[in-house]
């Protein structure tokens, strides 16, 4: 199904592991044209409930964009690419089953800018992060700009743009890169654990937490149609209020039992 990805279903969790090790996992079009794929799959399989996204090979999550693939782009063929990237990281931002990054080495340029596009980041102790970018006379172009200053504010991602500076799995927990450190043996195992746990909970309020904290990055009011997050958060209030799982979980609650979520 895909050239370039690794993907089992494993109790309903979508485990999606870039496969380029000798490359370190570098994103080349083949790679984007199949997490393209891999996200419709996740959108439309109804056995999968989570997803996992990390990198073949004990170095690399995703050690940046294909660097081959520059040679010759005029600006518009740079802008396309992009865009393309761009694209296809906003479909796993808005993924309404949750999406993790398990970062398991590198993730460098636009790998740390596709973690960045998973709802949250765990990474293993030989992680490291970093926009170097500016070494090739670049930016990052995938949402880079955008995304880290979200997660470390604005201070921090102009020095770690500008410098280069690759941080390590300490310093990432420390700027709230990623939420939790792991031995590299546990990596998978954690990330698991913690979808397991996700995935006990309503299916439709996940993906409504999803649209709303996403929400809470358009400032831009060209992108939200004018509208608030709060308002934003009341309409996605009302939409599971009205679920079946609302009146399960608050039954569960009330009748002193495990609730039994249906995504209904
Ligand atoms: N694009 C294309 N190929 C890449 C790549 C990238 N972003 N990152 C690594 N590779 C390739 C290397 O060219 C090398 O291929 P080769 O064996 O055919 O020569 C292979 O992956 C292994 O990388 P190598 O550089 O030999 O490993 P290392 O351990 O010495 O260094 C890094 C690891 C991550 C520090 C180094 O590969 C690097 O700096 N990569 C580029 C990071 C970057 O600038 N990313 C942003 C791109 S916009």
């Amino acid at each position: 199904m895909y050239q370039t990805l690794l993907a089992t279903i494993e109790n309903g969790i979508y485990i999606i592991t870039i496969n380029r090790p000798d490359k370190l996992n570098a994103l080349n079009k083949q790679v984007f044209t199949d997490l393209n794929t891999a996200i419709d799959e996740v959108n439309s399989n109804p056995e999968i409930k989570s997803v996992i996204i990390t990198g073949a090979g004990p170095k690399a999550f995703v050690a940046g964009a294909d660097i081959t693939e520059f040679g010759g782009l005029n600006k518009d063929e740079a802008m396309a690419l992009a865009k393309r990237g761009q694209e296809i990281f906003f479909k796993i931002e808005n993924c309404k089953k949750p999406v993790v990054a398990a970062v398991n080495g590198f993730a460098l340029g636009g790998g740390c800018e596709l973690a960045m596009a998973c709802h949250f980041r765990l990474c293993s102790e030989n992680a490291k992060f970093g926009q170097p970018e500016v070494n090739l006379g670049l930016i990052p172009g995938y949402g880079g700009t955008q995304r880290l200053t979200q997660l470390v504010g604005k201070g921090k991602s102009m020095e770690l743009q500008m410098t280069a500076h690759l941080v390590d799995a300490t310093e990432a927990l420390q700027l709230k890169l990623v939420n939790h450190v792991t031995a590299a043996e546990s990596l998978l195992d954690k990330t698991k654990d913690i979808l397991h746990v996700i995935m006990s909970k309503a299916p439709f309020a996940i993906g409504k937490i999803v649209e709303c904290v996403n929400f809470a990055a358009l400032s831009d009011s060209s992108f939200n149609n004018g509208k608030s997050g709060y308002a934003k958060e009341i309409e996605a209030f009302g939409d599971c209020f009205v679920t079946e799982d609302m009146k399960e979980g608050t039954a569960a609650f009330l009748e002193k039992r495990k609730a039994n979520f249906t995504g209904k």
